[in-house]
């Protein structure tokens, strides 16, 4: 394929090890230079969905361009050129989590669609009446509802791990609750409403010492630190390109090669098989036999690239930076009489949830839209949690490593006038 006119290093921001030339990492990001309503974008929605950089917008569209045709099956150029990059893509996103092998690199429409995967294939096979699997409160609808699904299917027993009121996951609770019917520990990496890092390799040496597997939700971990599947030691780990950089439509499950090596297939269609018959099929190796039909090819190759941004900026400079945008906003939005933060877990990343006395979270996101700001509001698909933590709603700014303390004084200054205006 051909390559970008700009080096991933060129762009990539990196001023000396540790941080980001912030003007020249802005710069990569086109949407960064827009306005809303007239006033300077602050986006501050990154855990939602964080932007794009010209990077990856570039090798998504060259693709379409220039490579673009079906994947593993042509004999012809254009068709292998896309295979090499598809592969390529699943070949950098393996290093970035460090797995063993990239057949243990399954292409995804998302972290949800990974986690549906595993429980259709592995969950159906392996949970039966009475069963358990254990979950927290903290999880994501994504890492809820397919469980549910599960247990309501077959007769097992969704238990949930507590948070305590800061946000941290009461570890002692967690590990007096696996019993001899635990068949599965699924546990969000970063939770997406709260910022909390849950001690995920703790949580999976706990587990395996009673030979439970563990499904980690990454899907808002990846951009923010280095993940190490191994060093984890979990047997799935699911993410999103989307919330990596990456556009959307496009994640990936890591499952250990020998789980995954014993797990049916979920989806049928081409690609998956060696041969069919209409009397008998033979599934193709991994990490094709989870993938029927036509994979989402300039996904991946966009993912891949986002891969290869993060890793040219270097985690180290984006936890600095993210850090220190944390440790302001968590500063400056404390300092705003009745606003009060959700979720003051020691180890966060760079999410902020609150609430402000008197204010609904939908009119504070909607006033600060009209001032340029953009976050999230409302139970951010965590409703249990809400519901455990007294709430309905929450607004929650997060933080990515191109986002400035000007953003976050302008969000302060948006919420002020919010304020005055509710007086
Ligand atoms: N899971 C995404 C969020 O937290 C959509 O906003």
């Amino acid at each position: 394929m051909a390559e970008s006119n700009v080096s991933l290093k060129e762009a990539a921001s990196v001023e000396a090890a540790g941080t980001i030339d912030i003007d020249r990492c802005r710069d990569d990001f086109p949407v960064l230079r827009r306005e809303v309503h007239g006033k300077p974008l602050a986006f501050l929605d990154n855990a939602a969905s964080s932007q794009m950089p010209e990077q990856v917008i570039r090798a998504y569209t060259e693709y379409h361009s220039r490579n673009h045709a079906n994947v593993h099956r042509g004999v012809h150029l254009l068709s292998q050129e896309a295979t090499e990059a598809m592969e390529g893509a699943r070949e950098t996103l393996r290093e970035l989590i460090n797995a063993r092998s990239s057949k243990e690199i399954i292409f995804t429409s998302g972290a949800t669609d990974a986690i549906n995967l595993v429980m259709q294939s592995w969950g159906r096979t392996n949970v039966g009446e009475g069963d358990e699997i254990l979950i927290s409160t903290m999880e994501h609808h994504s890492n809820i509802v397919p469980w549910r699904m599960l247990c309501d299917e077959k007769g097992a027993v969704l238990k949930v791990i507590p948070v305590s009121d800061d946000g941290i996951l009461d570890m002692e609770a967690f590990a007096s609750m696996i019993t001899d019917r635990t068949r599965l520990v699924g546990i969000v990496h970063v939770s997406n409403t709260l910022g909390t890092i849950n001690p995920v390799a703790g949580i999976t040496r706990i587990a395996h010492d009673h030979g439970v597997p563990v499904l980690v939700d990454g899907a808002q971990a990846v951009s923010h630190m280095k993940v190490d599947v191994q060093q984890i030691g979990c047997d799935f780990f699911v993410t999103s390109g989307h919330k990596m950089y990456g556009p959307t439509g496009i994640g990936i499950l890591y499952g250990k090669q020998e789980m995954l090596e014993k797990m049916p297939p979920w989806r049928g269609g081409g690609d998956m098989i060696l041969s069919v018959s209409f009397d008998e099929v033979l599934y193709n190796d991994l990490p094709y036999k989870f993938e029927a039909g036509t994979p989402n090819i300039s996904g991946a190759i966009g993912m891949g690239k986002a891969a290869e941004y993060i890793k040219a900026v270097g985690y180290d400079a984006i936890h600095n930076k993210e850090q220190e945008l944390l440790r302001y906003a968590t500063g400056q939005l404390q300092s705003i009489e009745g606003l009060r933060i959700i979720g003051t877990a020691p180890e966060k990343s760079s999410v902020v949830s609150f609430v402000i006395d008197g204010i609904h979270p939908h009119d504070i996101g909607t006033i600060l839209d009209l001032e340029g700001v953009a976050v999230r509001t409302g139970h951010h698909c965590t409703q249990p949690l809400m519901e455990r933590l007294g709430l309905v709603a929450t607004t929650r700014a997060s933080m990515a490593m191109y986002n400035r303390r000007e953003e976050i004084d302008q969000l302060v200054a948006a919420l002020r006038k919010t304020i005055e205006m509710f007086r």
